[in-house]
C-alpha cells in the first residue's frame, strides 16, 4: 500500500518536524533506541549516526519500506525489522524511542500510550509527532469525495481520528510516571509542482483509500477530487500554499 518514491517527494517538508522533534531529546548514549514506523529508514539513520554506541532499530508494517530501508548499506548497529508498531516488543527495554509521523494510523491512543510507554527502560525517552490536521480542507475534501453515492459502498465510513489534545497526551503520561514537554506547529509548506496538493496527499492519506478502490474507481475518484483541491488551494509563481498543523511530544520516565 505505501509507495516509497510518493512519499519522498515532498522530503525535505516531511523530515523538518523530525528535527525539530529530535531536538529536544536530551540523551546522551543510549544503548537500545527505536524508530516505530520508519517508512524508508532515511530518518532511523540519523538517529543510528546522533547515538554510533546504540542498538538502533527501525520497525515498520510495510513491506515495501522496509525493503527500501535496507537497501542502502546500514552500520551493524542499525537494524530494519517489519513489525506492528504497537505489538512490537523490543529484545530489550529502550532507552529512547521515537516515532515520526506514524501514530495516527494506530487507533485508541490511550492505550497506545500505555503499550509505549512499556516497551521503556527507567529514565528512558518517548518522542513522537502526528499530524493535527484532519479538520483541513485537503482531508474535508477527500471526506466529501469518499461519501459520493459511486464511492460511499466501497469506501469506510469517516474514520475517527485517533490523534488526541496536546493536554490529553500530558495527562495520559503523567498519568504513567513521565514529564512531559508537548507542543504544536503550523507550517506554511509552499509546495513545488502541479497539482501538489494532490500529490502530497497521494503520499499518505489517500494510500488506504485508493487501496480499496479497483483501477476505474480509482482513477474516477481522481477526477473528482483533483479540481475540488485545485480550487481549495490555488497555485501561485511561488508554489502552492499548503497550512500542516503538527503535534510533538517528548516524554521522560521520571520527573
Ligand atoms: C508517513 S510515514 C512516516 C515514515 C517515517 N517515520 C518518516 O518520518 O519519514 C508513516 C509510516 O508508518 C508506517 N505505519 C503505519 N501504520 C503502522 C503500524 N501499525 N505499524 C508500523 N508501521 C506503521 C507506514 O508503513 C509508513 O511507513
Amino acid at each position: 500500500m505505501w509507495d516509497p518514491s510518493q512519499y519522498t517527494r515532498f522530503r525535505d517538508e516531511r523530515k523538518r518536524p523530525f528535527f525539530e522533534l529530535l531536538s529536544r531529546v536530551d540523551v546522551a548514549a543510549p544503548t537500545h533506541v527505536a524508530d516505530l514506523g520508519c517508512g524508508t529508514g532515511d530518518l532511523t539513520r540519523v538517529l543510528a549516526e546522533r547515538w554510533p554506541g546504540a542498538t538502533v532499530y527501525g520497525v515498520d508494517s510495510s513491506v515495501e519500506m522496509v525493503e527500501e530501508a535496507r537497501r542502502r548499506p546500514a552500520p551493524g548497529s542499525l537494524r530494519f525489522e517489519v513489525g506492528e508498531l504497537a505489538g512490537w516488543a523490543p529484545p530489550v527495554p529502550l532507552d529512547v524511542l521515537v516515532s515520526n509521523a506514524a501514530l495516527h494510523w494506530v487507533p485508541d491512543h490511550a492505550a497506545l500510550m500505555a503499550r509505549l510507554v512499556a516497551k521503556l527502560s527507567p529514565n528512558a525517552v518517548l518522542a513522537f509527532q502526528v499530524p493535527a490536521n484532519f479538520d483541513a480542507p485537503s482531508h474535508r475534501l477527500v471526506d466529501e469525495v469518499k461519501a459520493l453515492p459511486r464511492f460511499a459502498r466501497v469506501l469506510e465510513p469517516v474514520r475517527r481520528r485517533p490523534v488526541e489534545t496536546l493536554e490529553t497526551y500530558e495527562s495520559l503520561l503523567a498519568g504513567r510516571g513521565m514529564t512531559v514537554d508537548a507542543w504544536e506547529t503550523t507550517y506554511l509548506h509552499l509546495l513545488p509542482g502541479e497539482d501538489a496538493v494532490l500529490q502530497w496527499l497521494l503520499g499518505t492519506t489517500l494510500r488506504p483509500v485508493l487501496a480499496a478502490l479497483g483501477e476505474a474507481e480509482r482513477q474516477a475518484f481522481l477526477e473528482e477530487l483533483g479540481p475540488r483541491l485545485r480550487d481549495a488551494y490555488p497555485a501561485h509563481a511561488r508554489g502552492t500554499p499548503f497550512l500542516f498543523t503538527r503535534r510533538f511530544v517528548v516524554a521522560r520516565r521520571g520527573t
